[in-house]
């Protein structure tokens, strides 16, 4: 445990931007003022750190930002962040305004350079997940994921109207690189008839003959959900599906629909009680530390145990999804 010796906090967002990261910033510097901190921001995150975009955040420079997507510090990916030279050199610059507390905002990739801070320089760091993706095995959710499932059920609602219309079968693909919880979550939540997760082997031609018998049965239309670590069955899935049913098949990846837009009630709280949590660790003089939520209860652990632990598949979910949609 290394103890801080003024009370200055700096906060940045890395990595993909992600809705409810600033009900999380406006947390961190409301919070951070309250506990007599003086409040920085970092932009551009890794990438800002190096340049020194260090500003001063007083309070009311998070006015009118709970209810805005993205990121009001802006964000960034910065791969050359993983050399030493590289960090320890940004590092200095917070440490030569004597700000030598940090508290980031973003997914593992960003919790790996957390780390590096935390075991190499003199900051005290603590890491919020902020990632649409809900892909870290320590947290049962992370900031954003919950917003862009919405964006994808909202998708559905929508693409069902044409499909029906036009007897089509829509592939939607989402996002979420590895992990299916976005694909998964939002079949069960929109109700597609299909979803290929990477954690589950998928049968292309058993999906194919099943989609006919839907529609033998009297079904109108269908929706298969496509994650992302799965998507070069799109093809594949394409032409057969076509051939089966005999009807057209369309593909739409939702894309970066799915990283924007106003953050739902729950991704705002989340946010807010994750903030608060690092706040007070940062206020213990904790570093090396990340948040996440357990059962509905905030708790925190060390960055290393909160990268080395795999995530969860949901299979009783999964399997729920498969019986339920068909
Ligand atoms: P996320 O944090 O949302 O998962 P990334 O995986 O892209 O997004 O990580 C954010 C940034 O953190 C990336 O640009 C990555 O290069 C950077 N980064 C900094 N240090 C490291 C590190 N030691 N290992 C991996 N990524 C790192
Ligand atoms: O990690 C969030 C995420 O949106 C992933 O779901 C996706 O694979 C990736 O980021 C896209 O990254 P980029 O913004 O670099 O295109």
């Amino acid at each position: 445990m290394k103890k801080g010796t003024c009370k200055k906090l700096a906060v940045l967002t890395s990595g993909g931007d992600a809705s409810g990261m600033n009900a999380c910033i406006r947390t961190v510097v409301r919070y951070g003022l309250y506990h007599g901190f003086e409040m920085y921001g970092v932009k551009h995150g890794y990438k800002g750190l190096i340049n020194d975009e260090i500003f001063l955040m007083p309070y009311g420079a998070v006015s009118n930002s709970v209810h805005a997507g993205g990121t009001i510090l802006r964000t960034s990916r910065c791969p050359e962040f993983k050399e030493h030279e590289v960090f320890t050199k940004a590092a200095q610059n917070l440490l030569d305004k004597g700000i030598d507390n940090l508290i980031v905002i973003g997914g593992d990739g960003s919790f790996r350079g957390a780390q590096d801070l935390h075991e190499f320089t003199d900051l005290n760091v603590i890491g919020v997940p902020g990632t649409i993706d809900n892909d870290m095995g320590y947290t049962d959710s992370t900031i954003g994921f919950d917003t862009a499932c919405n964006t994808v059920i909202d998708a559905i609602l929508k693409l069902r109207d044409t499909i029906t219309s036009h007897d089509r079968i829509m592939i939607l693909e989402v996002m979420g690189r590895d992990c299916g919880n976005i694909a998964l979550n939002s079949a069960v939540a929109g109700g597609a008839e299909y979803v290929i997760v990477p954690e589950a082997p998928a049968d292309v031609d058993e999906i194919a003959a099943s989609v006919k018998r839907g529609f033998d049965k009297g079904k109108t239309s269908t929706i298969i959900l496509l994650a992302e670590g799965k998507n070069y069955l799109k093809d594949e899935l394409m032409q057969k599906v076509a051939a089966s049913t005999g009807r057209t098949v369309n593909h739409m990846a939702l894309g970066y629909m799915q990283r924007g837009g106003i953050p739902t009630m729950s991704d705002r709280v989340l946010a807010a009680r994750m903030g608060q949590r690092a706040v007070e660790l940062i206020e213990c003089g904790q570093s090396g530390r990340v948040v996440g939520i357990r059962g509905g209860d905030i708790y925190d652990t060390t960055i290393i145990e909160a990268l080395s632990l795999p995530k969860d598949f949901d299979r009783q979910l999964y399997n729920l999804a498969i019986v339920i949609s068909k």
